[in-house]
């Protein structure tokens, strides 16, 4: 049978991160699902113990679905460097990190990364933007979603816009990184617009 509402009418969002908050209740919002997060209703963060972005999605879903009773949405996502053999990925985070699970600052993080580069005396500058939707219903149905963007990293950063490593990334065919273009730009092209795209049509399908 096809449907045009979706199948639930509130979602937690299982994230902590107040700028994939922001944009996935903005991607949400047109579709009439109350979007609730995971903070405000008091569950805490799970470690993220897995290797790759769809086990961690799964298990911040899981987490929040269990601890709710409610359909869950986790999102789980970095940057991939070409020239670094994909690094930091799946470790986007930990690269901000000065002490493991301290206070994170991205301007350190893309920092090192730019070290890491020059060390490889690698001209390519290409990286990617993964992001891994996990959705967990309460029975335990689980569905994935993996989205990307691909572009070039800037030397220096550019632009206060967006968060993470949003002032180091140009998508490819603009000249702006992330963090200079107005918020709506980003949302249409991003790694977490392409697979809340695919999470749309398989929950209005
Ligand atoms: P995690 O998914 O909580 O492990 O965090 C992934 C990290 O990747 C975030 O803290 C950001 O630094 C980075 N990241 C993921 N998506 C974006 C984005 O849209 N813009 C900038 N940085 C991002």
């Amino acid at each position: 049978m096809t449907t045009t509402s979706p199948p639930f009418e509130k979602l937690v969002l299982a994230t902590h991160n107040a700028g994939k908050l922001r944009e996935i209740a903005a991607l949400i919002a047109p579709f009439g699902i109350k979007a609730l997060s995971a903070g405000d209703l008091g569950v805490d963060e799970p470690e993220e113990t897995e290797t790759t972005f769809v086990g961690n999605a799964l298990l911040k879903g899981r987490a929040s679905a269990a601890a709710t009773g409610l359909p869950a949405l986790a999102d789980d996502s970095g940057i991939e460097v070409m020239a670094l053999d994909g690094a930091p990925g799946v470790y986007t985070a930990n690269w901000a990190e000065l002490i493991p699970g301290g206070p994170r600052d991205f301007y350190r993080a893309m920092a090192a990364v730019e070290e890491a580069l020059l060390k490889t005396g690698s001209t390519d500058r290409r990286a990617r933007f993964v992001c891994v939707l996990a959705l967990v219903m309460p029975d335990g149905d689980e569905r994935v979603f993996e989205g990307e963007v691909w572009g070039t990293l800037a030397s220096t950063p550019r632009g206060t816009r967006g968060f993470g490593f949003d002032p180091v990334f140009i998508p490819n065919g603009h000249t702006l990184t992330f963090g200079e273009m107005e918020p709506a730009l980003k949302h249409a092209m991003s790694h977490r617009a392409d697979a809340f795209a695919k999470f749309v049509a398989a929950i209005l399908s």
